[in-house]
């Protein structure tokens, strides 16, 4: 009975560098946190890291998101420890670059971690979020908006910012919120193949950057807990870039077109 008034935040791919983070802010507003991932190696890594490392409120859950039973019975014992008011659907990856080099089974596969897990989770969660007046945060791309290759994540990633916004009209008379955040690129698990296979990766990619860094998983995790707060109360339906200015435009691209050197 008493556990049932626990508040309750689950993020989902929450072993990974960015979902660690989120759960960590998410900690302090919330009694528990259910950080959900595949991989139970990464989970046990990831209670240890420095972000969660003794934060008894981050308790780990093993569950393919992708599967709809399993999603289904996560829920059911999830839901068993209390209300949820947050869902931040974070789990999403890509492994093809290229349509040339996409076969039909690696383009279902991207689909269905990256747009159709997010909609399970949510179904997962949805009578919870409304009796809690809680919010889902769905973690979308720049890929979203504009096309930086990996196709198949990026039309998934584009479809969740349409997911997000038929939550937030759907639901919004039961006060619930739905937004999207929108990274570019993070140094995190996801770039470690390609980091090894060095060519200053990260120093190339600070170029086309306007804040001539990339973004940190603490900066997506601050928007994350501000979207999840009160402070965001008013806010739903959108879809917030995290890309240190990538969308806005390109100096060197300004630079050429205006044949200027002030850029
Ligand atoms: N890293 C970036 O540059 C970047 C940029 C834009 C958006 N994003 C998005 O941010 C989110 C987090 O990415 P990240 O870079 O922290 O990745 P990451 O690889 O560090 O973490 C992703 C986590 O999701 C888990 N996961 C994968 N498939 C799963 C499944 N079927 N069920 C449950 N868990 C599963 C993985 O085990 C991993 O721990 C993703 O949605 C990603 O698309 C990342």
């Amino acid at each position: 009975m008493f556990s049932s008034s626990k508040s309750i935040a689950v993020v989902t791919g929450g072993a990974g560098d960015i979902g660690r983070s989120v759960a960590a802010h998410l900690s302090t507003t919330h009694d528990l946190v259910f950080i959900v991932d595949i991989d139970k190696q990464f989970l046990s890594t990831a209670l240890n890291s420095k972000e969660l490392a003794g934060n008894e409120k981050v308790q780990p859950f093993t569950c393919d998101i992708a599967e709809e039973t399993y999603v289904r019975s996560m829920g059911a014992i999830i839901l068993s420890q209390g209300q949820v008011r947050t869902l931040v659907n974070n789990a999403g990856g890509t492994y093809v670059g290229s349509l040339d080099k996409m076969s039909s089974q690696r383009w279902r596969a991207e689909m269905s971690l990256n747009l159709d897990a997010t909609y399970l989770c949510f179904k997962a969660f949805a009578e919870s979020i409304k009796e809690t007046r809680g919010s889902v945060i769905n973690i979308t791309s720049v890929n979203a908006l504009s096309v930086f290759g990996n196709p198949a994540y990026s039309a998934a990633k584009a479809a969740l910012i349409n997911f997000t916004r038929s939550i937030a009209v759907e639901y919004g008379k039961f006060g619930v919120r739905a937004n999207a955040v929108a990274p570019g690129t993070v140094f995190t698990k996801a770039w470690e193949a390609k980091a090894r296979a060095g060519n200053d990766l990260f120093d190339k990619l600070k170029e086309w950057y306007p804040l001539e860094r990339i973004i940190q998983p603490e900066d997506v995790a601050n928007a994350v807990a501000f979207l999840a707060s009160d402070q965001a109360a008013a806010i739903t339906g959108v879809c917030l870039p995290v890309d240190c200015g990538l969308l806005a435009g390109q100096p060197s691209v300004a630079r050429a077109f205006a044949q200027s050197e002030d850029y």
